[in-house]
């Protein structure tokens, strides 16, 4: 009796906690829906940003773009979503993409005095591993002392001295494919691995003084097979930079490989640079100049130097590597601007070593071809995120409260039918003055090397090795495209692109005709 009694005085204790557990949980739960409903609520109609359009789901939750970035289909969500919506895209609760060639100056020209400048938005500029900050992530002030320095290493002067270095690459380059086509008349071969393991091994030898024997080996170097997965795992890494909570589950969610490959490629960086430092030579690479300028305690830090190199091999190389192999595929899959190309460049030199870096300025099909390649196939397809700086601004032409997150995407603005006659075919005469007919086109819009003070500070460098790889390549080789890579250009995109191969046929110069 007494146990039957306590029984149920106990069954009676656990139905009663058992009701005040739901009631809590029930009211947790109603206050978490009512939380999340008043979110909604917010984001849709009363969030200064509301009035932007745009996809309602991604105007809820960040995690709507966070999946486009994931899954490599930023640039073509973001180009579709221009063409849906007009020239600025609600892409979150709190970020606009533009299109509009007056956001260029609006979120990325230099300030007028006494204006603040737009921030890089960190969700997109994860600092490099040992902490420090590289040019392209520091604060204004480190930015400047930087830029004002690195400068130097990037000038016309400089580049001139450096000629000698980029001629051997291309020459290096040459002979490779020569060597592998031995007496055959003709040889099928992937070309993006050769103008990676180029442009590799020459931005390895101005940055560390030493190539990455790419060439040398005709295979990647392990540290160049990582790079696009480092850039990968950064595109993970973004997720926890609007869910903080998330940290703790960082080694579940990017996937191991990925983490310990980005941490590997900074290490190998470190080692390299500490080499070149150790060497101590006066050859014209980026390192002579760094410590040639550094006076007055105005230099970089052993740290920043770390992580500039590494910084400098990524954004010299994947880059020109991309726009190499996306000029070759345009070119093939557009016989006659193909044809219009060997012409001028077979008729302005009579030898491959006459084929020098001043002449190359003066050849304006060779720079409309890979200024039309850039236009179609940017080498960063990406957004360029900036933060609106405190007491908001106006971009193109209307205000924008601070704390948002502003960007252009390179694609979509590039690739705007309504910037560009004829946007999806690949026009070289666009950017030729005497074709009256483009001249309505908004060039404005087109800056693939970013603006204002953060721009690209390798472009001279850039155009000049582009012009010579492909100019002596042009000139040494015919080529046609192999079938299978008729459609490489869809491609997708992790901040930079994911290049599937790209399969040629080359001949020498003049045995494609002859056959
Ligand atoms: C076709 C080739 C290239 C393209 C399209 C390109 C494009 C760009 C763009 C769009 C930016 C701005 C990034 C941002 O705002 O986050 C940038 C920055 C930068 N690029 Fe390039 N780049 C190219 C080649 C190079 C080369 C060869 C180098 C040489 C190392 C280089 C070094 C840099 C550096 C150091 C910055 C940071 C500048 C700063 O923050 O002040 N780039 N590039």
């Amino acid at each position: 009796m007494f146990f039957d009694s306590v029984v149920v005085s106990f069954g009676w204790r656990y139905a009663l906690t058992d009701l005040s557990g739901w009631k809590v949980l029930s009211a947790f739960l109603l206050l978490l829906l009512a939380y999340n409903v008043g979110c909604i609520v917010y984001n849709l109609y009363i969030h200064p940003l509301s009035r932007y359009p745009g996809p309602k789901l991604a105007a809820i939750t960040p995690l709507v773009h966070l999946l486009w970035d994931i899954q490599g289909k930023q640039h073509t969500t973001m180009k579709a979503l221009h063409d849906q919506y007009g020239d600025v895209v609600r892409i979150a609760p709190n970020a606009l993409v533009y299109r509009a060639a007056p956001a260029w100056k609006d979120i990325y020209g230099h300030r007028k005095k006494g204006h603040k400048i737009f921030l890089k938005d960190p969700a997109l500029y994860a600092p490099t591993p040992n902490g420090v900050d590289a040019i392209i992530t520091a604060n204004e002030e480190d930015h400047s002392r930087m830029r004002r320095l690195l400068t130097h290493a990037f000038s016309n002067k400089a580049l001139r001295e450096q000629e000698e270095i980029l001629q051997k690459y291309a020459d290096m380059f040459i002979e490779k494919l020569q060597e592998i086509m031995g007496s055959s008349v003709s040889q099928d071969l992937d070309i993006t691995r050769w103008f990676n393991f180029t442009t590799f091994d020459l931005i390895g030898d101005l940055a560390f003084g030493e190539p990455f024997g790419c060439l040398d080996n005709s295979k990647y170097h392990w540290w160049v097979l990582i790079i696009l997965d480092a850039v990968k795992a950064s595109a993970y890494l973004k997720v926890i930079w609007f869910y903080p909570f998330l940290v703790p589950l960082v080694k579940f969610l990017v996937p191991k490989h990925l983490l310990e490959k980005r941490q590997a490629s900074f290490d190998l960086s470190v080692e390299k640079v500490r080499r070149r430092l150790a060497r101590g030579t006066t050859r014209p690479d980026f390192t002579s100049y760094i410590l040639k300028h550094s006076t007055n305690g105005k230099g970089v830090s052993p740290e920043e130097m770390d992580a500039n190199a590494a910084v400098f091999v990524l954004a010299g190389s994947e880059t020109t590597a991309a726009l190499l192999s996306g000029c070759t595929y345009y070119l093939l899959r557009n016989r006659d601007k193909y044809e219009r190309l060997l012409r001028e460049i077979r008729g302005a030199f009579s030898s491959l070593s006459e084929i020098q870096l001043t002449s190359l300025v003066d050849l304006p099909y060779l720079n409309a071809v890979l200024t039309e390649t850039m236009r179609v196939y940017p080498p960063i397809p990406s957004m360029l995120p900036r933060i609106v700086p405190e007491g908001g601004a106006f971009i193109n032409g209307k205000y924008v409260p601070e704390n948002v997150s502003v960007s252009i995407s390179l694609f979509s603005a590039f690739n705007a039918a309504s910037h560009f006659k004829n946007a999806e075919s690949f026009i070289p005469e666009r950017w030729l003055a005497e074709f009256k007919c483009f001249e309505n086109d908004n060039k404005d819009a087109f800056q693939p090397y970013s603006y204002g003070p953060r721009n690209c500070l390798g472009q001279h460098l850039a155009n000049a090795e582009m012009r010579l790889l492909m100019a002596k390549f042009l000139w040494t080789f015919d080529m046609e495209l192999l079938p299978d890579s008729i459609n490489w250009s869809d491609q997708k995109s992790f901040a930079l692109w994911k290049r599937p191969v790209l399969n040629i046929k080359l001949y020498r110069a003049g045995a494609a005709i002859a056959l």
